[in-house]
């Protein structure tokens, strides 16, 4: 039995946890996964999720039954206004259809698989992603019969964004194509589009009449600020740009192993939003039948109650305030006590968890065989895994890997 089963490689970016761990190396530092770390390099517990945790604890009302198929309904209601706006017309008029998912990987994959059913495809059964992208997503389109195929986004000349290849891929693509955007910090890159590039790329898939699959994982995470890391997204929405939205709070809350997330369906009138929300109900009832409610219920918490909301946003500002101060140290080191060759300003300018590099393959292959440092071939690193005390041993084997 099984004689036809190949042995799959790893997951690229869980191995580097796995081999992190298994090093003994006093030094070795972790840069892999986007998962937030303190100054002491220790996993985070927001403040604001303790106190959540309490007034769950302390509830004797609580009980541990079913939620509905489409999760719970406060958790979607209130998720909804944060990602859309709380005076989101297409909110108010009842076109969203929100339901509760696996955290971020379990929108994508409800909302691929809606599509893979519903979606009048354009010709080819496929999606436009991103070039690069987060290594899940091929995999996650693949596994409902959508392939994958890529708009050029990253430039490694500027190791900025390739703003001519992104719109001459949205103008070049057959109408009605579906495209996968990052709705903030780009994950692997930290580049973003410009307010005005979203609107030139805003512009041309209503023309186009293309499909706007919006990943949201960071929301917060970019500048700080909720409503500003939205602001693509409700953009879009209120053009009218025909979409989608993947949303997760595994790093704004902090809450990656509750799997808390959701997934949003635009559509043009409320009775559509209604029939969506049928066949989502069904999809979701033959894969999880309903949600978790743990991460739901914090989530909740924080999201209705004003003080705890503020708190979060506090919350919020500490870890995207610590990646910053993280970005601008690397850099300072960097350039200015040892002036390792090439520009590096892209690491103050790119945004969000992560930082591509610019490292070649080999050179991020040689930090982790000769420094102990593990972070994905591709040179992304995750920037919530350097502090204060690590700093300066990275600084000093990225200049020593660039140097050969
Ligand atoms: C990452 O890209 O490191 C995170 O989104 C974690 C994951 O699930 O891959």
């Amino acid at each position: 039995l099984w004689q036809n089963v190949p042995l799959a490689p790893p997951d690229s970016i869980f191995k580097l946890t796995a081999a992190y761990k298994a090093d003994t190396f006093e030094q070795k530092i972790n840069l892999g996964v986007g998962a937030y770390r303190d100054d002491n390099d220790k996993p985070w517990v927001l403040p604001v999720v303790r106190k959540a945790e309490e007034i769950i604890l302390n509830s004797v009302a609580l009980d541990h039954e079913y939620l509905p198929i489409t999760g719970l309904p406060e958790f979607t209601v209130a998720a909804a206004k944060l990602i859309l706006g709380s005076d989101s017309t297409a909110l108010s008029q009842g076109r969203v259809t929100s339901v509760q998912t696996i955290s971020g990987t379990g929108a994508n994959h409800l909302g691929a698989l809606f599509l893979s059913r519903f979606y009048q495809f354009a010709e080819n059964k496929e999606i436009y992603l991103s070039d690069p992208t987060w290594a899940n997503h091929p995999a996650i389109f693949n596994n409902v019969g959508i392939a994958p195929v890529y708009y050029p986004y990253y430039d490694p000349k500027t190791i900025g964004l390739n703003y001519d290849g992104f719109i001459s891929s949205l103008k070049s693509a057959p109408s009605g194509s579906i495209f996968l955007i990052h709705a903030c910090a780009h994950n692997p890159t930290g580049v973003d589009p410009t307010r005005e590039q979203w609107g030139a790329i805003a512009d041309i898939m209503l023309e186009k009449e293309h499909y706007g699959f919006f990943d949201c994982a960071y929301q917060g995470f970019a500048s700080g600020d909720l409503d500003n890391d939205a602001w693509a997204v409700r953009f879009f929405v209120d053009k009218g740009v025909k979409m989608l939205v993947c949303q997760s709070f595994a790093k704004n809350a902090g809450l990656y192993g509750e799997r808390v997330g959701a997934l949003h369906i635009v559509s043009p009138t409320k009775e559509a939003a209604e029939r969506v929300k049928s066949q989502l109900s069904v999809l979701q009832r033959s894969e999880i039948s309903n949600p978790p409610t743990y991460g739901a219920r914090i989530v909740t918490l924080i999201l209705n109650n004003t003080s705890l909301f503020s708190e979060w946003k506090r919350d919020i500002s500490t870890m995207a305030g610590r990646i910053i101060d993280m970005r601008k140290e690397l850099h300072k080191i960097l350039t200015e006590e040892l002036h390792t060759p090439g520009n590096w300003d892209h690491i103050v300018n790119q945004i969000g968890m992560f930082s591509f590099t610019g490292i070649t393959p080999e050179q991020s292959k040689a930090l982790t065989e000769k420094a102990h440092i593990y972070l994905t071939v591709n040179g992304r690193i995750s920037m919530t895994g350097l502090n204060r005390n690590n700093i300066r041993y990275f600084a000093t084997s990225l200049d020593a890997a660039v140097r050969g």
